[in-house]
């Protein structure tokens, strides 16, 4: 008889704050000689169920990247089906999250998007913002390096203004995109690449890091238990002893 493994996770040490880099969208449709399309379709569907678990776990913060200022180079229909699937998944994440107390926010640059995608973001926002339980933050068209370009440039503009601005770390953060919003605990990268790919480049400065093989579309729970584990095992110090 199977049975499934049983990870142990100590409840009382669950990261706040886990961010996720869904890949492997495309290569798990490749390999099923299915569409590349088909494949972020599936990877929708996973990213609700994850959100679930996330909740379920005690998670506080799900941040994912669903599309960086990169991906615009992708052909044009693909990009153009991935706005459409993120558009339904806000549209309809609402209803179908509505037992699982999540409040919906976007972090990236919003001025960059279609403008249907931007009145949508904003109902969702409004319609999610008392919600307390879990903060699902979607990165659509984000750019970590962009986004630190931004707050310099508004740290600047203050300064040339006359008024009186310190350069700080604390100032920095205030004016980026997550400023009311903790740093990654943990960031996880499914697919088997391990990079960042302009991924919460300030806020992870600290984060525990977990790459899996597995493509984004064949993530579950247990994988998600799996990372928490890993990072229950591993010593932070922040750059102390
Ligand atoms: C990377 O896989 C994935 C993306 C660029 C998009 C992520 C989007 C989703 C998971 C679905 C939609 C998201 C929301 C919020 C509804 P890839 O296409 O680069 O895969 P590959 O590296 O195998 O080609």
């Amino acid at each position: 008889m199977l049975f499934k493994k049983k990870i142990e996770i100590d409840s009382s040490k669950i990261p706040k704050h886990i961010a996720i880099i869904m890949d492997g969208n495309g290569r798990w449709a490749k390999k099923r000689g299915l569409s590349r399309n088909f494949g972020h379709k599936e990877g929708s569907r996973v990213l609700k169920k994850i959100v679930r678990a996330s909740h379920n776990l005690g998670v506080k913060y799900l941040t994912v990247y669903a599309f960086s200022t990169e991906n615009w180079q992708r052909p044009k229909d693909e990009v153009d089906q991935l706005m459409k699937l993120i558009l339904e998944y806000l549209r309809n994440a609402e209803e179908e999250l509505k037992d699982h107390s999540v409040r919906i926010r976007v972090i990236g640059n919003r001025k960059g998007l279609p403008a249907e995608m931007q009145d949508e973001i904003e109902r969702v926002e409004a319609n999610t913002r008392n919600i307390e339980g879990l903060d699902l933050v979607i990165a659509l068209n984000y750019g970590g390096r962009q986004e630190i370009l931004e707050a310099v440039s508004e740290l600047v503009a203050e300064a040339s203004s006359g008024k009186a601005v310190e350069i700080t770390e604390t100032a920095l953060a205030k004016r980026l995109y997550t400023k009311d919003i903790p740093d990654p605990d943990l960031i996880i990268r499914t697919s088997g690449e391990m990079r960042l790919s302009n991924f919460l480049l300030w806020q992870g400065t600290y984060a525990e890091l977990f790459f899996t093989n597995v493509l984004w579309p064949d993530f579950t729970e247990e994988h998600l238990q799996e990372a928490i584990l890993s990072y229950q095992n591993r010593q932070r110090r922040f750059g102390g002893v």
